[in-house]
């Protein structure tokens, strides 16, 4: 059994806390990979932010679970070496499919977990978040729950029956389960394609693809039934235009992908959502660079050479979602 508090990792509950008082939101990055982990690290001491490692059952799968918890540790480490004295840094199971998982993870250093049952019928969500949330708390581990299913607007059109999340239901969900932060479904999705072509209107400047809004409306519902209560959203990259066109400049083949308008996530951060779940921007971020190294640098073959400027592009992204989007920076 190795408790986070060894590892200087903290969990969620102070940081939401201040984040719903605060009006802004803790960012949430995925990471696989040690030149995400670098970039994360730095970007969160230069901005003087808390931040969420999240890892999941695919970076496991990936990565080993065992040497992203070490991982974690290192960037305690890192960023006390890069001159932060305090880091408030979390390690995040995310989209835990399983109470054994959570378990495992609670058991190795995690400071945080996920436990997705929102595919689940409601008392079966309720009753494997609450088993989930006895173990956590009792190794002071915070609980993320998910309510609604994150699908995207076509499944909302095409089958007519609402998958967002109910804001009936979300006082009973929480008070019944003991979860410490609630993930709802208004409208985002997983991935670098979260609209189709018809979802979206088209720009006439530009002829780029503009999605629909989220449901705002759902969110001041549910914060109105939840006051203070920390939301999370999930599927939250806004997938940069310059990016996919880098990519698609340098032999990547990537049509309409198309993410959530960072103001639309900037509103978000002011309300009770408080931690934003990005990914996928990361991944973006790091192809584009590397897609242009070999580019320009054929003959480069060090994974150093483009390693290096994919490290830099996955940094300048993670800070400009910290100061220009979250509003987590100066926050340590
Ligand atoms: O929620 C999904 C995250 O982007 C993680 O994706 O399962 O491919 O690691 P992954
Ligand atoms: P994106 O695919 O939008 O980055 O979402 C990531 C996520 O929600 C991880 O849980
Ligand atoms: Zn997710």
């Amino acid at each position: 059994m190795t408790s986070y508090k060894e590892l200087g990792l903290v969990n969620t509950r102070e940081m939401f806390a201040k984040a719903v008082a605060g009006g802004y939101a803790i960012p949430a990055f995925n990471f696989n990979t040690m030149e995400q982990m670098q970039a994360i690290v730095q970007a969160a001491v230069e901005c003087k932010s808390p931040v969420i490692m999240q890892v999941s059952k695919g970076a496991r799968a990936y990565a080993n679970g065992t040497i992203l918890r070490y991982m974690a540790q290192g960037a305690v480490e890192y960023a006390k070496e890069l001159g932060c004295e305090n880091p408030q840094i979390v390690l995040h199971l995310d989209h835990g499919d399983s109470f054994e998982i959570c378990k495992e993870c609670i058991d190795n250093g995690f400071s945080s977990v996920m436990i997705d049952g929102s595919h689940l019928p409601y008392e079966e969500n309720i009753a494997l978040t609450k088993k989930v949330v006895e173990y956590a708390h009792a190794h002071d581990v915070t609980v993320e729950a998910e309510l609604g299913v994150l699908a995207g607007v076509e499944d909302e059109v095409s089958s007519e029956v609402s998958h967002y999340t109910k804001p009936e239901e979300v006082v009973d969900f929480s008070t019944r389960s003991g979860c410490d932060s609630l993930a709802i479904s208004i409208g985002t999705s997983h991935g670098a394609y979260k609209f189709t072509r018809e979802q979206c209107t088209i720009d006439p400047q530009t002829g780029k693809l503009v999605p629909p809004p989220l449901a705002f409306d759902i969110l001041a519902e549910i914060e109105k039934q939840l006051p203070g209560f920390p939301i999370v959203l999930h599927g939250s990259s806004s997938v940069p235009q310059d990016e996919v066109d880098t990519i698609n400049q340098f032999g990547g083949k990537l049509p309409d992908a198309v993410g959530i308008p960072e103001e639309q996530l900037r509103k978000a951060s002011e309300s009770a959502v408080c931690k934003i779940n990005i990914d996928s921007d990361s991944r973006l971020a790091m192809t584009a660079a590397i897609r242009k190294h070999f580019a320009e640098n054929p003959g480069h073959f060090d994974p150093r050479q483009y390693l290096k400027p994919a490290r830099e592009n996955m940094k300048k992204m993670y800070v400009h979602k910290i100061v220009n989007v979250l509003g987590s920076n100066d926050k340590l």
